[in-house]
């Protein structure tokens, strides 16, 4: 599956497309019916780019299903041949969240969102994915108990978020700037982190809970 006939922005397809199309036949499509089958509990990773942090997480946590999705196609195809290369059982959608949601059911255990695109410009903003609606859907299939983790090199991204999640009624114990700062802890090894840290941008990381 190559493209969601909802509305999206940015790039679907990238230089490497063309030659790495042959590995479409690797990738899941997306149905209730799959969805279902998926056992808990399960993390549902929204943009996982080159793949790497989804990967190594289901390397590390062999015991949780995770879930990937992102609209970029040639990096699904790297991930499907590195998988495949390393027999890791993964799930990954072709698919942008907005549509996927729809189709997933409840107790996801954590969403993670990590680097989502910045839309910096005021006028551009809307375009987030990370916005009201979203977080509004995916708080109603996220378990009691569950956890959103979010990471962004963009300031007023990360403050936003943070609204949306408090007007949800997430719990934020021990937000600081001690603990949303880049560190050891907080790292995910993802490409635009590493980007990010080599334009010296500050980054900021956090996971809240949901209790109801
Ligand atoms: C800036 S990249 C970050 C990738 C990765 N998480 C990282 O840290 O390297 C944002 C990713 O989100 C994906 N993306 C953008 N809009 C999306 C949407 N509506 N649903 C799913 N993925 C989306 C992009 O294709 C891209 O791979």
């Amino acid at each position: 599956m190559f493209e969601s006939k909802n509305k999206y922005f940015g790039r679907k397809k990238g230089k490497s497309f063309a030659r790495l199309e042959q590995f479409q036949k690797y990738l899941v499509s997306p149905s209730k019916d799959f969805f279902k089958q998926i056992e808990k509990p399960r993390v549902l990773e929204i943009g996982i780019g080159d793949g790497e942090k989804i990967s190594a997480d289901a390397k590390l946590h062999s015991k949780i299903n995770y879930i990937g999705c992102d609209i970029f196609a040639d990096a699904f195809f790297v991930l499907s041949v590195t998988l495949r290369k390393i027999h890791l059982d993964l799930v990954v959608f072709h698919l942008n969240i907005q549509t996927s949601y729809l189709l997933f059911q409840l107790n996801i255990l954590m969403y993670s969102v990590f680097f989502p695109d910045p839309w910096p410009k005021t006028k551009h903003k809307r375009r987030r994915t990370f916005n009201s609606e979203l977080v509004q859907t995916l708080s109603s299939k996220l378990k009691k108990n569950g956890y959103i983790h979010f990471a962004t090199d963009h300031g007023d991204y990360f403050l936003d978020a943070l609204v949306l999640l408090q007007d949800q009624g997430y719990r934020m114990d021990n937000i600081s700037p001690n603990s949303w700062k880049y560190n050891e802890f907080n790292a995910l090894d993802t490409k635009f982190e590493k980007k990010a840290l080599d334009k010296n941008h500050k980054l900021f990381y956090f996971s809240v809970l949901k209790n109801y």
